[in-house]
């Protein structure tokens, strides 16, 4: 999720743009670039100046550089393909062609191969891929249109696109597909960018850029042309947002805006990592060798990151049929760990900083094990310092509470144990493509709870007003229940416990009163009749009741006040709906009192002390 500006008018460019991404650091930050079309040197007329770190650091290393310009492009990265490096930020440039891109080109590695681009390339970006591309058609065609034309027609993903052709000054030619552009004109000329933030200071006049739009930005105005030649208006919008909520995209809080971006970020994470329906880990050069040989799997983590690591334990061992133990990485550090060079260790962390995270990494490298690291911030210390990462594609996570980052976890484990079981012979072509196809599906799924939000917050109403709550379920609802019990005390203080459902005869339903509210889930079909015989004991003394189950079970008011369905999906692919239902409950509660959901007391984004 990267941030993207051009402009072209009157007004100093490196300002302009310089002004933008730091406007558009919240949407990734590993990395930033600038191009200007220079006014006086026709002889070099593309200023470039790019480099891995925040856009401070960019706007330092320009202090210098006088730039007579009126025309160019910015780039601030959040890594998805190559390193947090100079060399992979953006702008790239070949030629006579100079680009910008956010999203994820899916078939870069073909293009590479039918281009015969390995030799030329310099960076390890999809994103350079597309720039040669598009180089190859213009110098093909010498035609700016005809080449962004045919180059789209054979790139295939996700893809915003601003480019500056060095022959055609004060222009900037843009194209997207999926991933965002907005563009508008003041008197000052004419800007486009990722979201709306960097164009308020000249204009709350936009249009959203048409998919397979181009559009052509000169010091005047805006000119749109479809793929067929036909000039396409656009549908003019107002934006009387502050800045704030622009960041937000126009929710209340980071932490709705992430939930929503779930099924965006599971996409982003699945995708690049299926070749022919298989997972496909070449790119991130994790050898099957890993997974063949390893006895016994360990997962360290904290938290949600943790709680993810508890869903992987029981989906990796109903699949492979090998030990797989789940450690709070605080308590692993101090424990002397059973851990050698026959584990494999499965780091999860979502910053990549956690401290008790990396120490624990430390120890069972020191104890021969090889580690894969998941972590979603590019180029951080777990990620850097694990034998091998497997990063996740959420985009930056600002809210506390972690929510999409916990789903691109769980996919990334369920990445890991199709291709385990794969590589060990367990599934074969057949399965392994069946099984990842059901998690490709839980996409839409997501997406299905997020449009039937009225369920959870009905739940919140109860919830709001209680001081205590239980979270209750068997084998993988258990381990959901942990997650949504946390994620409800982090943000709303209610105190939240998650208990297996079998467990609580054995005392702590001693604590349920009338009007306790229990969540209990109960999507495991070999033990659903179980689940629901603890939930009527406890709404027998008392408990308000909140059952989440799949579609078409028959409960009466004898068993819950409230009713929650996820669609009718496997077993193992359950946690995703339900997930989101808990999220959306702990948002609803917390929002609901009036709480600061996302800078909830006491808490940081990510734990560096001990
Ligand atoms: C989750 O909502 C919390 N913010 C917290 O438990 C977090 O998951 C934990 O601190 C681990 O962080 P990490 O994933 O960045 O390592």
């Amino acid at each position: 999720m990267c941030g993207i500006i051009g402009y072209t008018g009157t007004l100093d460019a490196k300002k302009v743009i310089i002004d933008g991404l730091k406007e558009l650091e919240y949407r990734g930050y590993d990395s930033a670039g600038i191009a200007l079309m220079r006014k006086d040197q026709p002889e070099d007329p593309i200023y470039i100046m790019k480099e891995a770190g925040p856009v401070s650091v960019l706007e330092e290393s320009t202090k210098g550089d006088e730039v007579a310009s009126t025309c160019g492009i910015g780039h601030t990265r959040w890594a998805t393909h190559g390193g947090v490096t100079d060399q992979n930020a953006h702008p790239h440039t070949t030629g006579r062609v100079t680009l910008i891109h956010n999203g994820i080109i899916e078939n870069y590695r073909e293009l590479i191969n039918s281009y015969n681009l390995e030799d030329s390339l310099i960076s390890e970006t999809d994103s350079e891929v597309a720039l040669r591309i598009i180089d190859y058609y213009y110098n093909k065609y010498q035609d700016p249109y005809r080449a962004i034309k045919k180059s789209v027609g054979i790139i295939r993903g996700s893809y915003s696109f601003c480019i500056l052709f060095s022959n055609i000054p004060g222009k900037i030619f843009c194209i997207r597909n999926v991933s965002p552009l907005v563009a508008g004109v003041s008197e000052k000329g004419s800007l486009i960018a990722s979201d709306l933030t960097a164009l308020l200071p000249y204009t709350r006049d936009y249009f959203v850029l048409p998919e397979h739009t181009i559009a052509v930005l000169d010091p005047d105005g805006i000119t749109l042309q479809d793929l067929e030649g036909n000039e396409v208006q656009p549908e003019m919008l107002h934006a009387d947002w502050d800045v704030e909520s622009v960041k937000k995209g126009g929710y209340p809080h980071f932490m709705l805006k992430e939930i929503n971006e779930q099924p965006e970020a599971m996409h982003n994470t699945l995708k690049p990592r299926l070749q022919d329906g298989l997972p496909d880990f070449s790119e991130e050069g994790i050898p099957d060798s890993l997974f063949q040989d390893c006895r016994e799997v360990c997962i360290i983590a904290c938290g949600t990151a943790n709680y993810a690591g508890m869903v992987g334990k029981s989906i990796m061992e109903l699949i492979l049929r090998i030990p797989v133990s789940v450690h709070i990485a605080s308590e692993f550090r101090y424990e002397d760990p059973l851990i050698d060079d026959k584990t494999l260790c499965i780091v999860i962390s979502q910053s990549g900083e956690t401290i008790d995270t990396l120490e624990g990494m430390k120890i069972a490298m020191k104890k021969g094990a090889k580690t894969i690291s998941i972590v979603n911030v590019k180029g951080s210390t777990i990620a850097r310092e694990s034998d091998y990462v497997l990063y996740t594609h959420a985009g930056p996570e600002i809210s506390v509470a972690s929510t999409k980052a916990y789903t691109v976890q769980l996919a990334a484990l369920y990445l890991l144990a199709c291709r385990m079981a794969y590589v060990r012979g367990v599934y074969d072509k057949e399965q392994a493509s069946a099984f990842m196809n059901e998690v490709l599906m839980v996409v839409p799924v997501i997406t299905e709870v997020l449009k039937n939000i009225v369920g959870m917050k009905h739940v919140s109403e109860k919830m709001m007003k209680a001081k205590d709550a239980f979270y209750i379920g068997r084998s993988l609802d258990y381990a959901f229940s942990l997650e949504g019990a946390l994620k409800l005390k982090e943000i709303s203080y209610v105190h939240a416990e998650a208990y297996p459902a079998g467990e609580l005869k054995h005392g702590t339903i001693a604590l349920i009163e009338n009007g306790t509210p229990v969540v209990a889930i109960a999507t495991q079909e070999k033990i659903y009749e179980k689940t629901i015989s603890n939930v009527r004991e406890v709404k027998a003394r008392g408990a308000f009741v909140t059952l989440i189950t799949k579609k078409g079970k028959e409960v009466g008011p004898e068993v819950c006040d409230i009713h929650l369905e996820i669609p009718d999906i496997a077993d193992q692919f359950t946690v995703f709906p339900v997930a989101v239902m808990l999220q959306l409950i702990a948002y609803y509660t917390a929002d609901g009192k009036g709480l600061d959901v996302d800078k909830p007391r006491n808490l940081a984004k990510s734990v560096t002390v001990e």
